[in-house]
């Protein structure tokens, strides 16, 4: 392997430890930061996030809540439990898990947040201010790509940058955020000619797939940055990212791995997000 991992573990503990530091001091100040996390349902994966969520306010010292709704849930009954967290004082942030169970109306649901607590950036003010440079939250598996690609001194701005994937979670304001760093941004996604031709050419290269070692060694321009997204769990159980890592490595200067890499700075951006809610509620 010549290129250097991007270590996501490490950079998360940083991020955490100026969470906790943040969070110290909003409480010295008499404001208990916390979260709200809302899962519908039992789905395994869902609970091992929610679950990864909650510990991470106990290491910094944010307050959390965990709201667990039966898969039958209703979507009224949704909404009226995000509405009284929207209405609770003590609550800064509000996080519901997706994906939700089909029948309901995830718009709906997300949009029941109201944007000053909504800390995972996807209520569409959130969205919006994010598509003109307001300050705002910014959905944290991007905004911890941009984090993980400045860590390794490479400056964004001026260079190619490939986003594989359009999704509104991460592939679009991955694309957006990096735009705002002046990197010349292409996406791509399913129907996208000349795919490998277009990754081929990225100083940047971010998957966001979904499709286990769907980016190959002849994808990676020598001497890349390559950020890897996917989180794929295969029939041995074990977690892949949508990137050949070994392959990928040969060519690549630096890149993330999976695990260790992506999901631990999302996890550590929402801390960030978390204490910025606090904070700017303590404000009033
Ligand atoms: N499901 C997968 N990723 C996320 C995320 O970042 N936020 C929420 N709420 N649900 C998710």
């Amino acid at each position: 392997m010549k290129a250097n991992k991007i270590d996501g573990k490490a950079l998360a503990a940083a991020v955490k430890a100026e969470a906790a530091r943040q969070a110290a001091e909003l409480k010295a100040r008499g404001v208990t930061p916390c979260l709200a996390v809302v899962l519908v349902g039992e789905d395994p994966a869902s609970q091992v996030y929610v679950r990864g969520k909650i510990s991470d306010c106990a290491q910094c010292g944010i307050e959390s809540r965990s709201i667990r709704l039966p898969e039958t849930a209703t979507q009224a009954e949704l909404l009226d439990q995000v509405r009284a967290l929207a209405a609770d004082p003590a609550v800064h942030g509000i996080l519901v898990q997706l994906p939700l169970p089909p029948r309901i109306d995830e718009k709906a649901v997300i949009e029941a947040i109201p944007p000053e607590k909504d800390v995972d950036g996807f209520s569409p003010v959130n969205v919006g201010r994010m598509q003109i440079g307001e300050p705002c939250y910014l959905p944290c598996t991007p905004a911890g790509c941009i984090r993980m690609i400045e860590s390794t001194g490479t400056s964004i701005a001026g260079k190619r940058a490939v986003v594989i994937g359009r999704s509104n979670i991460v592939g679009k304001p991955a694309a957006l955020l990096l735009l705002a760093k002046d990197a010349t941004v292409t996406i791509c996604h399913s129907r996208t000619q000349n795919l490998k031709e277009i990754c081929a050419s990225a100083d940047i290269l971010v998957a966001a797939v979904g499709k286990p070692g769907f980016v190959t060694a002849d994808m990676v321009k020598p001497g890349a940055v390559v950020i890897d997204v996917g989180i794929n769990r295969g029939a041995d159980g074990k977690l892949r990212g949508d990137v050949d890592f070994d392959a990928a490595a040969e060519k690549a200067a630096w890149i993330t791995p999976v695990p260790g890499g992506v999901g631990p700075m999302t996890r550590a951006m929402l801390m960030l997000n978390t204490v910025e809610a606090a904070r700017r509620a303590a404000r009033g």
